[in-house]
């Protein structure tokens, strides 16, 4: 958790700025330590706002501390989570599979599911609600269809809170801009954005053919180079935003091209375009040095369904398998480590 420590007589006007500008985080309480106080962030903060903090008290400092440290305030009994709001009041619906318990946050933003069943005054109210129990989000959306097309994006409907698109995302200790209308993004899968980001050596060449805004290319940073490529202009944009603010400028390569028409080769290759990932494989392996791994994402019932593809195709072993998160019942995202041997 990112905090930072103040003496106690400036902790109020300090989280009164940092309420102020959504930045603090309201799922924990501050933590007391004798005369100092550790008020929890949202995010690491930009130099700029440090900066600002540092002129605005007497004395401050950053720190990283275990989540631990902090208790949540869901353990208070007076403050009801959203969950147990839509427990309490939709039961019936919930069973009936037209609202969802699970839901997104992404940064300062809440994605939620309820189906179309659903009047529209209830949604709104829903996201009313949304917004006063789910801790620092200001604004509230419903998933109004499936993800399609080329960008794989979906539509959004606004139920409650301000118009606004565009938020900063925190994960695994880097920050991504998304705009969560134009672009792809996840955070179902930060762990296995952690589990790659553990494979890297500072000797791979990474080849990232679908980067979105750049969450697994950003994860991969500890490799020597990595290209990360994507068709969708603004998920571009967002990448090389997101490649200054985590400063990795001498490693990342954003390519704005189908990747089909890119020209590149590395050791490490990532496929994290599930629902079609199939019909870039001869490219991924194209890419691929000998000895080169692909991390090959797709939508199957079993790992076999998702191995066969390479059988008739590549000399290959298989060094790795994982479910990524479920897709449809009894349909996963998998996820296949896979080395190719070209020699
Ligand atoms: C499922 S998203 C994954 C994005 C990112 N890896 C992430 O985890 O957030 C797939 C991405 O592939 C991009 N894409 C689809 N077809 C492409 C192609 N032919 N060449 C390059 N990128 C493509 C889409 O624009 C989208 O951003």
């Amino acid at each position: 958790m990112y905090c930072c420590k103040v003496d106690r007589k400036e902790g109020e006007k300090l989280r009164r700025y940092l309420l102020d500008r959504g930045l603090l985080n309201r799922e924990y309480k501050i933590r007391r330590e004798g005369n100092f106080l550790y008020i929890p962030l949202i995010h690491p903060l930009e130099p700029i706002l440090e900066e600002e903090l540092r002129s605005l008290v007497s004395s401050i400092e950053f720190l990283e501390l275990e989540d631990e440290k902090f208790q949540s305030r869901k353990d208070s009994k007076k403050n009801m989570s959203f969950r147990d709001y839509l427990l309490n009041n939709f039961k019936g619906e919930i069973e009936k599979g037209w609202i969802s318990l699970s839901y997104d946050v992404i940064g300062s933003i809440a994605i939620l599911q309820i189906a179309e069943e659903m009047d529209i005054d209830t949604r709104r109210e829903i996201g009313e609600n949304a917004l006063k129990l789910i801790p620092s989000v200001k604004t509230v959306f419903r998933k109004k269809g499936g993800i399609e097309g080329d960008y794989r994006i979906r539509k959004l409907e606004l139920l409650a809170g301000e118009y606004n698109t565009l938020t900063l995302y925190r994960e695994n200790n880097y920050r991504l801009w998304v705009d969560v209308e134009k672009v792809y993004f996840s955070p179902r899968l930060g762990w296995e954005r952690k589990r790659i980001m553990e494979m890297v050596s500072p000797r791979d060449v990474v080849v990232d053919m679908f980067c979105g805004v750049g969450p697994f290319s950003i994860a991969c940073r500890n490799a020597r180079k990595i290209y990360a490529i994507d068709i969708n202009p603004y998920a571009v944009e967002l990448l090389k935003r997101n490649i200054e603010l985590n400063k990795v400028r001498d490693k990342i390569v954003a390519i704005l091209e189908d990747v089909r028409n890119v020209d590149v080769s590395g050791n490490r290759v990532i496929m994290n375009l599930p629902k079609y990932s199939h019909r870039f494989i001869d490219k991924a392996l194209d890419i691929v040095e000998d000895g080169g791994i692909i991390h090959y994402y797709t939508i199957a019932k079993d790992f076999k369904e998702g191995e066969r593809i390479f059988e008739s195709r590549c000399d290959y072993e298989i060094l790795g398998r994982r479910i990524v998160k479920s897709y449809a019942p009894r349909e996963y995202v998998i996820v296949l480590d896979v080395k190719v041997n070209k020699a």
